[in-house]
C-alpha cells in the first residue's frame, strides 16, 4: 500500500457512507421511500447510478431547513450509562447546557465509554413540535448565566435570512396541495399546531418551513413528515447518484474491488461503537435502534456485529481466483493469507434486511466532469419541478401515448407527482420515482 493515509480516508468515507444509507436513512426515510429514490444499497458489485447531470452539492433548503429536523430529537439530559455485570446501568444524567463548549466530562477517563453507552441506550425524543428547552432556553448557555439562545428561534430565522420560501412552496414542489386556507395544513398537521399557525401568521404563505416541517406527522415507516421526507430524500439521492466517489460506484476513479466491497459492507454502527470505546464490551447489532428482544445486547465480538476483515488490502493480494458470487474462498498460493474464510464475503450475512450502502460525500465534491458547469445552483428550479397533474397545456408529443396518471398508491397526495417534468409539451406523467429528481439536477 503506497498511501496509508488516503487508502485509510478512503475506507473511513465508505463506511460512513454504507452505515448512512443502510442503516440511518432506512429509520429516517423509511426502506419504501429509499426504493423508490433508488438509493437503498446493493448487496454486489458495482452501483451504475452515477448521473453527471445530477448536481450533488448541498441545498439551501437541505441546511438551513429540512435537515435540521433533527433538532426535535435531541434529548436534553443525557444518560452516561456504564455496564455492570452484562448489564447496562445508568449511573448519572448531565444537562445539554453543561456541555456546550465543554469538553472536560469527555476527558474524564472512564466517561466517553459512559458517553457512548448512553447514546446507545437513551431513546431519542419524538419527532414533533416540541423541543428540549436545553436548546431552546439554554443554547450555548454561559458559566453562572441562567438562560441562553433559542435554537428553533436560529432555525427560524436562518430560514429567512437566506430568503427560502415558506412551508406553503415546498408543499407544492414535494406534491401536496397548496394550500388556499390554513386548514389545508391539516392534512399532514394536527389541527391544534395549524390552530396556533392561524393566530401567528397573516397569511398561508408566511408560515415558516423549519416549523410547519417538523410538525408534520411521520409517514409510515419513517420519521419524517412527506415535506421533509421529500427534501430530505432528494439531498442524499444527490449526494448518492452525483457523487462520481460514492464508495461503490462503478466509474469511481478510484474504485474498491469487488472483494473489498464486500467487507465494507459488513460495517455497521455497532462495530464502531465496539471498536472506538476504551472498554465497550456488548451493543446491540442495531446500534440506532433501541436494545429489545429482537435486538439483544451481544458481546462484541458476536457473529452479529461483524467485522471488516482487511486482507482484500494486502499487499500482493489480487483478487480471488473463483470470483463469483458462489466462490469459494481457496487458498491461492501468492495471496496473503487469511484467517477466516468460511463465508465468501459477498454474503456476508449483515443483520440489516434491508440493504445497504452510503454519504458522507461532500469531502469529494466532484473535481472534475462536474455537474455543476452545467447545471444551475438551484435545484429546485420552479419549472423543471413542477407538479403536474392537470397542466394540459397542449395535445401534445406524449399526453397521447401515456395518459395523465396520478400518483400510485393515492394515499390522499401524490407526491410521485413530482418528478413530473412539465416542459409545456403536454401533461406530465408521473415519473416513476428514480427519475423524480432526475431533472433537478440540470
Ligand atoms: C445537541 C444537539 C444539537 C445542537 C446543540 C445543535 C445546534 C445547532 C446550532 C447552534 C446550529 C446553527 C443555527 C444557526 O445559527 O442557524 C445548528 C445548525 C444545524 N443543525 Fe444542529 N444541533 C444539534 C443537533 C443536530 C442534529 C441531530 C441534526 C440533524 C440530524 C442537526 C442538523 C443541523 C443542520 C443541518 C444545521 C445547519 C448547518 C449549516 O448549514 O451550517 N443538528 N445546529
Amino acid at each position: 500500500m503506497k498511501d496509508f493515509f488516503q487508502e485509510a480516508r478512503k475506507i473511513n468515507i465508505a463506511e460512513m457512507q454504507h452505515i448512512t444509507y443502510n442503516e440511518w436513512l432506512p429509520i429516517v426515510l423509511g426502506p419504501d421511500y429509499m426504493s423508490e429514490l433508488d438509493i437503498l444499497p446493493i448487496n454486489y458489485g458495482y452501483n451504475n447510478k452515477y448521473d453527471a447531470k445530477v448536481n450533488p452539492t448541498i441545498t439551501n433548503v437541505f441546511a438551513t431547513a429540512a435537515f435540521r429536523f433533527g433538532h426535535t430529537l435531541v434529548q436534553g439530559l443525557l444518560d452516561m450509562v456504564e455496564e455492570v455485570h452484562y448489564e447496562r446501568k445508568k449511573t448519572t444524567m448531565v444537562p445539554l447546557s453543561d456541555l456546550f463548549f465543554n469538553p472536560d466530562l469527555l476527558y474524564t477517563p472512564g466517561n466517553l465509554d459512559k458517553f457512548l453507552i448512553g447514546l446507545a441506550t437513551q431513546p431519542r425524543q419524538k419527532y414533533d413540535n416540541l423541543f428540549s428547552e436545553e436548546l431552546t432556553n439554554h443554547l450555548f448557555q454561559g458559566k453562572n448565566k441562567s438562560f441562553g439562545l433559542d435554537l428553533v428561534a436560529l432555525n427560524l430565522q436562518r430560514g429567512r435570512d437566506h430568503g427560502l420560501p415558506g412551508y406553503n412552496a415546498f408543499r407544492e414542489l414535494c406534491g401536496l396541495t397548496r394550500a388556499t386556507d390554513f386548514d389545508q395544513f391539516n392534512d399532514f398537521i394536527p389541527v391544534h399546531i395549524v390552530e396556533r399557525f392561524k393566530l401567528i401568521y397573516a397569511h398561508v404563505d408566511d408560515v415558516d418551513l423549519f416549523i410547519a416541517g417538523i410538525s408534520e406527522q411521520p409517514v409510515a415507516g419513517a420519521i419524517l413528515g412527506p415535506t421533509f421526507q421529500c427534501l430530505v430524500g432528494d439531498q442524499f439521492k444527490r449526494l448518492q447518484h452525483g457523487d462520481r466517489f460514492y464508495y461503490d460506484n462503478a466509474v469511481n476513479p478510484g474504485k474498491f474491488t469487488e472483494e473489498q466491497l464486500g467487507q465494507l459492507r459488513k460495517s455497521n454502527l455497532a462495530r464502531v461503537h465496539c471498536d472506538n470505546g476504551d472498554k465497550v464490551t456488548l451493543m446491540q447489532p442495531l446500534a440506532f435502534r433501541n436494545p429489545t428482544a429482537i435486538n439483544p445486547l451481544v458481546p462484541c465480538d458476536a457473529i452479529t456485529i461483524p467485522k471488516i476483515d482487511l486482507y482484500a488490502w494486502k499487499e500482493g493480494y489480487h483478487g480471488h481466483p473463483h470470483h463469483g458470487h458462489h466462490g469459494h474462498h481457496a487458498h491461492h498460493p501468492h495471496h496473503a493469507p487469511h484467517p477466516h474464510h468460511a463465508a465468501p464475503y459477498h454474503h456476508a450475512p449483515t443483520v440489516y434486511h434491508h440493504a445497504q450502502v452510503t454519504p458522507a460525500t461532500y469531502h469529494h465534491t466532484p473535481v472534475t466532469t462536474a455537474p455543476y458547469h452545467h447545471t444551475p445552483a438551484s435545484p429546485i428550479h420552479p419549472t423543471v419541478y413542477h407538479p403536474v397533474v392537470n397542466k394540459a397545456k397542449t395535445s401534445a408529443p406524449y399526453s397521447a401515448i401515456a395518459p395523465l396518471t396520478i400518483a400510485h398508491g393515492s394515499s390522499g397526495y401524490s407526491y410521485s407527482s413530482i418528478g413530473g417534468h412539465n416542459n409545456g409539451y403536454g401533461p406530465v406523467v408521473a415519473a416513476p420515482a428514480q427519475h423524480r429528481f432526475h431533472h433537478l439536477g440540470k
